[in-house]
């Protein structure tokens, strides 16, 4: 008789499933999915060795195993810790894990700029969301921030250094699936920042992919830079035939009408990028992760260069993802408050100053990237009698 495949039983916030042994609580949790699931800043399945860097994972062990049924004396990175048969954990279930992780998103913002209003991973940056979920208003830390010389590291890719959390995911996937790393980390402790050998600029073809992996906005792509804000483009699944055997071919495509403003690798629901079956021309299975090459993401800028599948399923990560922050409360009142109680009228009312807000223009029937004479010509973006508009053209 065949031997029977042994299973570990885990709770996790009061929900049993069975897991195969050497299976790591967070990869448990992502296996019931949903709210239970402890979010993730620099571990990453597909990157060898990832995790165990950010502690936004903590979770609290209840219960170690049925053979010693103690709970761990503290919270424990889930992300690295395999669950034991009889494990009891405790995620959204637990103030302590509620606790540290406000915590650890306080530290983490020490030194991250609130930049998100210009920042091109606005929408898509899990601490962003983590700062919605976590975050507080105001901050502790009354010392100098840290900033960074300016660094250019190559065509393709934007580096700010002083959005980083060195969680190390570029380097490892510029380890694990580019030819040579021409980057890392340096120094230690306050100082550490990633850096190139001697500033040389990262040209390797399968480069793109680190912009990907980044959970912040410290790598993004130069040719997409301040060209819109994602909510306003369209995702769309594309494939094409890429002669690379390592890039799957498989692609989101962020359109604004036809044109194709960015292409990113598609991503599963917790913001990784998807696996597929090897292709045929791969022997050694480098392509089962989507990852894709330079040219279909830099060069490949036209839709006819690609297959069009269908519109792209939002993950739960992104702004764009409807009703995302529904019931989310605008702070009026407190901005009346620390103002001293002058009327916030132009910082919280946009419609009156910018067109650009104006909500009688529908975007999605614009055909093409709009430009600011869609807003000028309503009529409603003229500031007063004789004044220009925002954008310096005169009133018609
Ligand atoms: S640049 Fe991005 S991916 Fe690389 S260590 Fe910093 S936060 Fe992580
Ligand atoms: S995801 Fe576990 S420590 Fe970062």
């Amino acid at each position: 008789m065949a031997d029977e495949i042994k299973t570990f039983k885990v709770t996790i916030d009061n929900i049993t499933i069975d897991v195969a042994p050497g299976t790591t609580i967070l990869n448990a949790a992502r296996q019931i999915g949903g709210d239970v699931t402890p979010p993730a800043m620099c571990y990453y399945s597909k990157l060898e060795g990832s995790g165990g860097k950010c502690r936004t994972c903590l979770v609290e062990v209840a219960a170690g195993s049925i053979a010693d049924p103690r709970p761990m004396p503290k919270l424990m990175a889930s992300c690295r810790t395999t669950v034991m048969d009889g494990m009891v954990v405790k995620n959204i279930t637990s103030e302590k894990v509620i606790d540290a992780r406000n915590g650890v998103v306080e530290f983490l913002l020490i030194n991250h700029p609130l930049d998100c209003p210009i920042c091109d991973q606005a929408g898509e940056c899990h601490l962003q969301d983590l700062g919605y979920d976590h975050g507080k208003a105001g901050t502790r830390y009354e010392f100098k921030r840290r900033t960074f010389e300016k660094e250019d590291i190559g065509p393709y890719i934007q580096l700010h250094m002083t959005r980083c959390i060195l969680c190390y995911r570029c380097t490892y996937v510029a380890d694990q699936i580019t030819d040579k790393r021409v980057h890392g980390i340096l120094d230690r402790g306050d100082h550490a920042e990633i850096s190139t050998y001697i500033s040389k600029a990262i040209d390797n073809d399968f480069s793109g992919n680190m912009i990907d992996v980044c959970p912040v906005g410290a790598l993004t792509d130069k040719t997409f830079r301040f060209k819109n804000r994602v909510w306003f483009t369209k995702p769309v699944d594309a494939h094409r035939a890429c002669e690379n055997p390592k890039c799957c071919g498989k692609a989101t495509l962020w359109l604004r009408g036809d044109e194709v403003f960015r292409v990113t690798a598609r991503k599963d629901e917790w913001g990784e990028v998807q696996s597929y079956d090897a292709r045929p021309d791969d022997p050694v299975g480098r392509g089962k992760t989507g990852w894709i090459c330079n040219t279909c993401r830099f060069d490949k800028k036209k839709t006819s260069d690609w297959t069009i599948e269908g519109l792209t399923a939002i993950s739960r990560h992104s702004v764009i993802g409807a009703n995302k922050y529904a019931g989310l409360e605008m702070p009026n009142d407190t901005i009346k408050k620390v103002l001293n109680g002058r009327d916030p009228k132009l910082l919280m009312n946009i419609h009156n100053v910018s067109g650009v807000n104006n909500p009688n223009i529908h975007l999605s029937e614009i055909d093409r990237p709009s430009h600011k004479e869609d807003f000028a010509k309503s009529g409603e973006f003229v500031k007063g009698e004789g004044e220009s508009t925002q954008w310096g053209l005169p009133k018609e």
